[in-house]
């Protein structure tokens, strides 16, 4: 097995054996990943909810394929982006992660950074954004606009389940994964579509 399989299997091994917060107490499945291994764009969501934490993959439920018909509609391609959360396991009732449970996760994050070694970084809602600047957004102020941080290029956006609930904000997100799309392509590092 090449090298880099196998640091996916021990990571993904360390992830599905993590107790470091009670969240796995109640998850039937620890939530790592979808898209592609290594990708020029990782997109970070709050947490998976009741279908996510059914398949074991991320944003596959109704705010998952919202994100989704926008990547789509945007000429995306699997090989293109790695999509996962702040936190890998479900919170119960889907409420948000607290803050120790976010930073119980984080340690498993950076090393899932490390593997992927993104350029560019959507950030999706304020739980994201909490969890990689350390305080609460003014969403309207932060989205559309990229933040350098650690040599990572970082866009916020409004999560796809807040536009499900307010439809108008589906603007802004589709502007700003286009924003996300022009970045890429002026760094050579997708392909034009
Ligand atoms: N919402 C998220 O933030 N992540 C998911 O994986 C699904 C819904």
């Amino acid at each position: 097995m090449a090298d880099f399989d196998k640091m996916w299997e021990d990571f993904e091994f360390v992830c599905s054996n993590c107790n470091a917060c009670g969240l796995r107490e109640s998850a039937k499945n620890v939530v790592i990943y979808r898209g592609s291994r290594t990708a020029p764009l990782m997109i970070v969501g709050e947490a998976p909810g009741a279908e996510e934490d059914e398949e074991g993959k991320p944003f596959v439920g109704k705010s998952g394929r919202l994100l989704q018909n926008l990547l789509e509609a945007y000429g995306f391609e699997e090989k293109d982006y790695h999509i996962c959360n702040i936190c890998k396991c479900r919170p119960p009732e889907n409420r948000r992660p607290e803050p120790s449970e976010i930073s119980a996760c984080k340690k498993n994050l950076a090393i899932q950074f490390g593997l992927v070694r993104p350029k560019v970084i959507l950030l999706c809602g304020s739980t994201a954004y909490e969890g990689f600047f350390g305080e609460k957004p003014v969403m309207k102020d932060v989205r559309g606009r990229f933040i350098e941080k650690k040599g990572y290029l970082i866009m916020t956006t409004y999560h796809p389940a807040f536009a499900l609930r307010n439809p108008s904000a589906k603007i802004p997100i589709y502007e700003d994964v286009g924003r996300v799309l022009d970045k890429l392509r002026e760094l050579g590092l997708v392909s034009s579509k």
